[in-house]
């Protein structure tokens, strides 16, 4: 049924690479050709070292490509010999202008939709899976129909995966949801994209819905998702002001078949380049509707994450007995997650950002962000170049050696290798007394302790030990 159709993506980027890879191997009758302006990603995703990593990638890619999966600068030629053409280009929060802060940029998206009307001749299937704006559907057929020579079909696709297990969640998706207009050429559409996913999603999981119910339904499901964290961490300070376990409570609660165990680990605070963006962009949307009552209780989720970032660091500097002023700390970990080299909104920028604030000497490991990204990150964070930056951090090619003289470890990312690693080893290098500060609850707490070291668990009882005489 599929024979035949071509497929292009615009935007080789984290969600275009992994959904085009799996959809080519699914469809093996289906050419899809991925295409972007960066000649640099083009070529990486070309060669032997994707520009993302993502478990299971590679083999998928290294299994389609040339055949029926492709990755090109010819923007213009993929658009023209598509049927179905997915847009995944980047929608981040607005930094200028109307809306800054909150509403989602959409310039990416709309010089797409641009180009799309200048080259398309036949009719085209255009489908949003960048998360956007409700409405967009709307304002993107409005360009298209304006500019263009042809009829489209604009439907809403959203993509639900999560870094680090894309690719099982492509494979194995919890739903497909696609939004199209309810006449005779939507539905049409609908059907035709619904027939592509049908190779290996069952039936039942491919929900078909209005436009507006599917753009929201995305930035929803992501709000929720960030709520949920949020409630914990919540949780997480009302344990360490009572004695309570946080670990044990969201055991006891995530019990509630109706609530759910999902999603209820405290940490030191959600990442990632959606979760923060997406109830941003729900927050603007209400304010700019009127509903400033439901615009204030989703932003109290990312407030709550802010606080907890906060709060961690504060633990941090009164434990060391209020000042991290030229103490050398261990930060373990700078994704935002483990199992991915992404950085977007980690955790673990802000809360360098606050030891740089506080003249910490912080000695950074993680085992996948690259150096530049760090960097590039940490100056775009303190507003400081480079090399003042550097006089407060130093990148490290492993934890022992990040560990080597520190008065401290913070744990921002829960990497599996850090559960494992030598802590009688790592402690006879580090000043005496040695803390741990474990954002993500992933170490053995006893065993830390019965080595000498005084020990701050988010949401566990605390530590007699640690100086506790300021709140957080
Ligand atoms: C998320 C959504 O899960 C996905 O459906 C959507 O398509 C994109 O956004 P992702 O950003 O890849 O995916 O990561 P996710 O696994 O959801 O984690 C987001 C952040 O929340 C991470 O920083 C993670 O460490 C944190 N988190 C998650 C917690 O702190 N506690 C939890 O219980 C779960």
């Amino acid at each position: 049924k599929l024979a035949g159709l071509r497929i292009c993506c615009i935007g080789a980027g984290y969600v275009g690479g992994p959904t085009m890879a799996m959809m080519a191997l699914k469809c093996p009758e289906v050419v899809i050709t991925i295409v972007d302006i960066s000649v640099s990603r083009i070529a990486a995703w070309n060669s032997d070292v994707l520009p993302i990593y993502e478990p299971g990638l590679d083999k998928v890619v290294k299994a389609c490509r040339g055949k029926n999966l492709f990755f090109s600068t010819e923007v213009d030629q993929g658009i023209r010999d598509a049927d179905i053409i997915f847009v995944a280009v980047n929608t981040p929060t607005k930094k200028v202008g109307m809306g800054a802060g909150r509403a989602a940029d959409l310039t990416y998206w709309e010089l797409a939709a641009r180009r799309i009307a200048s080259v398309a001749e036949t009719p085209k299937v255009v489908v949003e899976k960048s998360t956007v704006p409700i409405n967009t559907a709307e304002a993107i057929s409005a360009v298209l129909h304006g500019a263009g020579k042809t009829r489209f079909d604009v439907l809403s696709n959203p993509e639900f995966l999560a870094e680090g297990t894309a690719m099982t969640d492509l494979d194995n998706p919890d739903r497909v949801l696609i939004g199209g207009n309810m006449n005779e050429s939507g539905k049409a559409a609908v059907a035709k994209l619904a027939d592509v996913y049908a190779h290996w999603v069952p039936r039942e999981r491919i929900l078909t819905t209005n436009v507006w119910s599917s753009e929201l339904s995305k930035l929803v499901a992501n709000s929720f998702l960030a709520q949920r964290v949020s409630s914990i961490n919540a949780v997480s300070a009302i344990c360490e002001a009572s004695g309570a376990d946080v670990d044990e409570v969201a055991r006891a609660v995530g019990m509630d078949s109706r609530i759910g165990s999902k999603f209820l680990k405290a940490s030191v605070g959600f990442g990632g380049s959606c979760f923060q963006k997406d109830i941003l962009n729900l927050v603007y949307l209400c304010q700019s509707m009127g509903l400033a009552d439901v615009a204030e209780y989703f932003h109290s989720v990312v407030m709550m994450n802010d606080r907890q970032k906060e709060r961690f660091v504060s633990r941090m500097i009164h434990g060391l007995f209020n000042t991290v002023t030229g103490k050398r700390i261990a930060l373990l970990g700078f994704a935002f997650k483990k199992d991915t080299g992404d950085t977007r909104e980690s955790a673990s920028i802000e809360i360098c950002r606050r030891l740089i604030e506080e003249r910490a000497s912080v000695c950074i490991y993680d085992p996948k962000v690259e150096a530049d990204q760090i960097w590039m990150d940490l100056t775009a964070a303190t507003k400081l170049d480079k090399t003042e930056v550097q006089k407060y951090v130093t990148l490290c090619d492993s934890a022992y050696e990040a560990a080597s003289g520190a008065h401290a470890l913070a744990i921002a990312t829960e990497w599996d290798e850090f559960k494992t690693l030598d802590y009688g080893k790592i402690q006879e290098d580090m000043v005496k007394p040695s803390f741990v500060f474990d954002g993500r609850n992933v170490l053995d707490h006893d065993a830390l302790r019965e080595l000498g070291y005084i020990v701050y668990a988010i949401g566990k009882p605390l530590d007699p030990k640690l100086n506790t005489s300021i709140n957080c």
